[in-house]
């Protein structure tokens, strides 16, 4: 029997924070902490997974009631792009799933869109059949768009194409943009967001308001365009000013928290070029970009602010075969 074993990296929102929901761009970094999926084919109709980092030990359904009944969560992603994979490539045999986290799914960095990715790239390897990049992205969002009902696809483009893009829904532009020498610092503010619930918040903010919010996207949309610019040219002085400046308008939506800010006040405090939140807010992490002289006295400040420091490298490569034999 075939084992096949693939990995997808987790991410990080530079720039464009939920404006990307409303069909502004984005920017995304790649980060080189990943997930790697391993599947095995087996010779029943059955889809079985362990997956001991987020506590379950064994979970099996037959082929025929995918998608039935109440789906734990720990399985919710595969079982569903399972499903969708098999409704448009039917097969006859099921497989064995094992996946395995490099980071815990509480800090953000999109565990679940790296699972799926890498998942759906392992099933096209075992039953291959040859998708691109995109087709991969379509399956995966649709799967996203089923469990979580909201969210822009950024997290499963990072995952598939990896390095830094320049991201607009529903991957209808994903640009490579060069960003290898990032300087980028990452404090984890210890609290577990709820991404779904915060896109909600704002979509109803913007039914509420939505000359306000329109404009706050737009203003974060410019800010994206000449993020992306100052990304591609390494200035990252420009790229810290562009920073302050988008987390001022994501504070305006209410979306930064006591702890965020905390974090943010610190690494700023301490010389860097900038910094705010990354992603949905409401916790998980916030990022900076500081000189190499000075990145050790920004993560002391963030540490000293009650914040994690997460070494973490911008810029990883995308979806990958580990292994098959
Ligand atoms: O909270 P995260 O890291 O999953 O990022 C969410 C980013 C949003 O723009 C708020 C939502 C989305 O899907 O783009």
């Amino acid at each position: 029997m075939r084992t096949i074993e693939t990995s997808a990296p987790g991410k990080l929102m530079l720039f464009g924070d939920h404006a990307v929901v409303h069909d502004y761009p984005c920017i995304v970094t790649a980060i080189d902490q990943r997930m790697t999926v391993r599947i095995t084919q087996v010779d029943n109709q059955e889809f079985n997974v362990s997956a001991p980092d987020v506590d379950l030990a064994e979970y099996t359904k037959p082929l025929t009631e995918l998608g039935e009944r109440d789906i734990p969560k720990a399985v919710r992603f595969l079982e569903t792009a399972y499903r969708i994979f098999l409704e448009r490539y039917p097969q006859e045999n099921g497989i064995k799933v094992q996946t395995k986290s490099e980071f815990s799914s509480s800090f953000g960095f999109g565990s679940s869109s790296a699972v799926t990715a890498a998942f759906v790239w392992a099933l096209t390897e075992n039953y291959e059949i040859p998708l691109s990049y995109k087709e991969l992205f379509d399956i995966c969002y649709k799967t996203v768009l089923e469990v979580q009902g909201v969210g822009s696809g950024f997290d499963i483009a990072s995952a598939i194409w990896g390095g830094t893009i320049y991201y607009v829904k529903p991957a209808s532009v994903v640009e490579a943009l060069s960003a290898e020498h990032l300087p980028l610092i990452v404090g984890y503010t210890g609290i577990k967001a709820d991404t779904a619930t915060l896109v909600k918040m704002v979509n109803e903010e913007k039914r509420n308001n939505p000359r306000k919010i329109d404009s706050i996207f737009r203003e974060i949309g410019s800010i994206t365009i000449l993020a992306r610019q100052a990304i591609q040219a390494n200035d990252w002085i420009r790229v810290g000013i562009l920073m302050d400046q988008s987390q001022e308008l994501l504070a305006q939506l209410s979306v930064s928290s006591v702890e965020l800010d905390n974090l943010i006040l610190a690494a700023r405090k301490a010389d860097a070029y900038g910094a705010k939140l990354s992603g949905a807010g409401g916790g998980d992490c916030m990022i900076a970009v500081a000189s190499k002289e000075n990145a050790a006295e920004v993560k002391a400040a963030i540490q000293a602010a009650g914040g994690e420091v997460m070494e973490v490298l911008a810029h990883a490569s995308g979806v990958r075969i580990e292994s098959a034999e």
